[in-house]
């Protein structure tokens, strides 16, 4: 199988540069912010405070969350509820950072993210998917770009839904979940060593795409060697 592992910030467009990318070449696309979003999710329902490492922990063993495909439209499941469309707000963000540094919660998503690269041509995103959970992948990236256009863009995403945000607000959420994601202790957002940095400050997404691509094809016309 051919893994393409795909770290970087949040906002960098990983998700819907992967997904552009995987659909050319026909891989699976695999987006694990989303088990991190969905156990962030339950915790959040169940009105249990995110950095109360003891009550998230013990919460643990009443969730059951794993991936589905509808098509190629990956789903997530939690507690066999499709929970795919209610992970992507603001409040389930902060809370996904937030859950994601405590070492056990990642032990409980661990096995599903490798299971999934070993029967299957994937590109994975994450932010320790190239250091931790695939570090064979054929292909690795560092998907980044400066934090004010990381800003812009989710500011314009969250705009184009409806939702009436204020660009310092997403600053400095994003400014929040950058330092969570890169100081935490376990499986903290790094570069792997092995890694290519593509960043798509100045791209739009049909340039990050192909820069994407030509990385991932030059591999495969070497082969696996
Ligand atoms: O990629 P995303 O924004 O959907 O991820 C949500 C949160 O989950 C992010 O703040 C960090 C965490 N995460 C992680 O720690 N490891 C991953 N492989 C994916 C996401």
């Amino acid at each position: 199988m051919f893994a393409v592992a795909i770290d970087g910030p949040a906002g960098a467009g990983k998700s819907t540069i992967s997904r552009a990318a995987a659909k050319e070449i026909g891989f699976l696309y695999v987006d694990t912010g989303a088990l991190y979003r969905a156990v962030a999710y339950d915790i959040l329902k169940n009105r249990i405070d995110p950095t109360d490492q003891k009550a998230v922990c013990e919460r643990l063993s009443a969730i059951e969350v794993h991936f589905g495909y509808e098509g190629k439209e990956q789903q997530v499941y939690l507690n066999k509820e499709n929970v795919t469309d209610k992970l992507r707000t603001p409040q389930v963000s902060a809370a996904a950072s937030l859950v994601s540094a405590i070492g056990p919660v990642r032990q409980f998503l661990f096995s599903q993210q490798q299971d999934i690269a070993r029967e299957n041509n994937i590109i994975m995103d994450g932010r320790d998917i190239g250091t931790v959970v695939l570090p064979n992948a054929q292909v690795k990236i560092y998907l980044t770009a400066t934090t004010e256009e990381r800003a812009r863009r989710r500011f314009d995403e969250l705009w184009k839904k409806g939702e009436s945000v204020s660009f310092q607000a997403v600053l400095s959420d994003l400014i929040k979940r950058d330092e969570n994601d890169m100081n935490r202790k376990v499986s903290p957002l790094r570069q792997a060593p092995d890694a290519i940095v593509v960043d798509t400050s100045k791209m739009d997404l049909a340039q990050s795409v192909q820069a994407i691509l030509t990385i991932i094809k030059k591999k495969i016309g070497q082969g696996t060697k």
